[in-house]
């Protein structure tokens, strides 16, 4: 029995789900794309573990701030960030320590 999976992630980063469904979409270029989608798009990741980080989405993480998704950096779990509707992604991916150039995030 394999006891472990390897990710290589260099990163998790939990994007609350329910936050994302409030604002119904938010980001992208559009503005219609729910966060973890348009940072993953945006920073050419790989879904599940074949990325090179995880931006995964999870259930309400019980901050639920107002016109913001709450988002957990996992190297960094003790601050989490609520990240406003239509922020900058560059902005947010170098707040997570996520570089945008393809899949080489570090
Ligand atoms: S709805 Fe996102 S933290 Fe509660």
């Amino acid at each position: 029995m394999k006891a472990s999976v390897r990710s290589n992630w260099s990163n998790a980063v939990l994007v609350c789900a329910k936050c994302s469904k409030k604002l119904d979409g938010g980001f992208g270029p559009k503005g219609k794309a729910p966060l973890a989608k348009a940072l993953r798009k945006h920073l050419g990741l790989k879904k599940g573990r074949k990325g090179a980080a995880g931006i995964v989405e999870v259930k309400c993480l019980g901050v639920c701030p107002r016109g913001a998704v709450t988002v957990v950096n996992g190297a960094q779990a003790r601050e989490w960030l609520l990240v406003p509707e239509g922020a900058d992604l560059d902005g947010v991916a170098a707040e997570l320590g996520l570089a945008s150039n393809g899949d080489r995030a570090v």
